[in-house]
C-alpha cells in the first residue's frame, strides 16, 4: 500500500462559497503541471500563427514569418507534375489512337492517367469497376457487347462527344419511337412483340403471342435492331438476342422499353476534359477487356 499523500485535511481546503442542497465545492488549485502545459499551448498557438499564414488581414491573410504556404506548395507540386508529364501528354495527343498501345511507356502512362480520370468522372454512372448499372441504362464497359462500337476511334468519339447530348452537335444520336405513349402500336401488338423479344433472347415466353410478335417486329423494329435482333451500332440500337440488357430483361422492363422508349444520355467530355485526358480514359476503357 502506498502512503496517503494528503497535504491538507479536506476541511482545511477553502470552498468556492457556493452551496447547493448542503453540497459545497472545494476551491482546489489546478495541478501545477496542468497549468504549465496550458500556458505552453497558448504560447505555441500564438507562435504558430506568427510563423505560418493565419489571421485574416487587409489583402488576404497574414503570411507568417517562415514564408511557408500550403497552397503554393501544392501549386508547385502540380506544376512540377505537369512539367514532368508535358512530353508524354504531347505525345499522347499527337500519335495515332491505335498507336498508343504500341509504345510501352505511353501505354503505361495512358492507362494510369485514364484510370484516374475514370474514377473521378465516369465511375458515378458506369460504376467504380466499370460494370455499369443494370436496369438504369448505364452500360457495362468491361464486356465486348458495344452499343456504339469498341474500337479506339469509336470509344474516343463516344467519350469526346457524348450520346444524345443536346450541347454537342457531333454527339451520337438515335431515338427509339415511343410505341405505346405515342400510340404507334396497339396494346395487343406491344404484348406480342414483347413475347417475341423474350423468345429471341432465349427466355420463357408465350409461343402463340411471340409468333404474332415476329410480324410486328419485322415491320417496326428490324430497321434498328436488325432482322434477327442483332442490333445496329450505327444507331446505338442494342442487340436483343443476348443476356446483356441496359434496362432489364423482365417482361415488364421490356414492355416499358417498347411502350415508352428509353433515351440514355451521356454528356460530351470534350470541353470538360482535355484531349490527353479523353485519350487516356478511352485507352483505359479500351483496355478493360472488350476493346476491339
Ligand atoms: C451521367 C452519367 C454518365 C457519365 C458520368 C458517363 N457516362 Fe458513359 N454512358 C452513359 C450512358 C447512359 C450511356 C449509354 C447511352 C446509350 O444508351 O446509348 C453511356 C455510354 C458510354 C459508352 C458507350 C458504350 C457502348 O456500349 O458503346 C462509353 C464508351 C462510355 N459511356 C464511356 C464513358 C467514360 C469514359 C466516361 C467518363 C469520362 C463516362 N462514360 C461517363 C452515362 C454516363
Ligand atoms: C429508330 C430505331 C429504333 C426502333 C425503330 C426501335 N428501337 Fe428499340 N431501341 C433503339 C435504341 C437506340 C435503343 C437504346 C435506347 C437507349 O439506350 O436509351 C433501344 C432499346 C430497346 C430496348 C431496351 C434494350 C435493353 O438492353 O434494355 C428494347 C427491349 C427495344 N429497344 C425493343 C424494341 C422493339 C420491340 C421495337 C419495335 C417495336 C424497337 N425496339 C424499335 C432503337 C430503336
Amino acid at each position: 500500500m502506498c502512503a496517503k499523500k494528503v497535504t491538507k485535511p479536506p476541511h482545511e481546503v477553502p470552498t468556492t462559497g457556493h452551496e447547493w442542497d448542503g453540497i459545497q465545492e472545494y476551491d482546489n488549485p489546478m495541478p501545477r503541471w496542468w497549468v504549465w502545459i496550458f500556458y505552453a499551448t497558448i504560447i505555441w498557438g500564438i507562435g504558430y500563427t506568427v510563423a505560418y499564414p493565419a489571421w485574416p488581414w487587409l489583402n488576404g491573410v497574414t503570411q507568417g514569418v517562415l514564408g511557408y504556404n500550403a497552397r503554393e506548395a501544392v501549386a508547385a507540386d502540380i506544376a512540377q507534375m505537369d512539367a514532368t508529364n508535358a512530353a508524354v501528354k504531347t505525345q499522347l495527343v499527337s500519335v495515332d489512337l491505335n498507336a498508343i498501345g504500341e509504345d510501352e511507356a505511353l501505354a503505361s502512362y495512358a492507362s494510369r492517367a485514364g484510370a484516374a480520370v475514370f474514377k473521378t468522372t465516369c465511375a458515378q454512372c458506369h460504376g467504380a469497376g466499370a460494370a455499369g448499372v443494370q436496369s438504369l441504362g448505364y452500360p457495362n464497359l468491361l464486356d465486348d457487347d458495344w452499343l456504339w462500337g469498341g474500337s479506339m476511334e469509336e470509344i474516343h468519339q463516344t467519350v469526346a462527344h457524348g450520346i444524345r447530348s443536346t450541347t454537342d452537335a457531333e454527339s451520337r444520336y438515335s431515338e427509339m419511337p415511343k410505341f405505346g405513349t405515342d400510340g404507334l402500336l396497339e396494346k395487343a401488338q406491344i404484348a406480342e412483340v414483347v413475347e417475341y423479344v423474350l423468345q429471341i433472347s432465349g427466355q420463357e415466353h408465350d409461343a402463340a403471342l411471340a409468333s404474332a410478335g415476329g410480324t410486328v417486329y419485322a415491320d417496326n423494329c428490324s430497321a434498328c435492331h436488325g432482322a434477327a435482333g442483332e442490333g445496329d451500332r450505327s444507331q446505338g440500337a442494342p442487340k436483343l438476342t443476348d443476356a446483356v440488357w441496359l434496362y432489364g430483361n423482365s417482361r415488364e422492363a421490356i414492355n416499358d422499353s417498347v411502350s415508352k422508349a428509353r433515351f440514355g444520355v451521356m454528356p460530351e467530355w470534350a470541353g470538360r476534359l482535355t484531349e490527353d485526358q479523353i485519350r487516356a480514359v478511352s485507352f483505359y476503357v479500351h483496355s478493360l477487356g472488350g476493346g476491339e
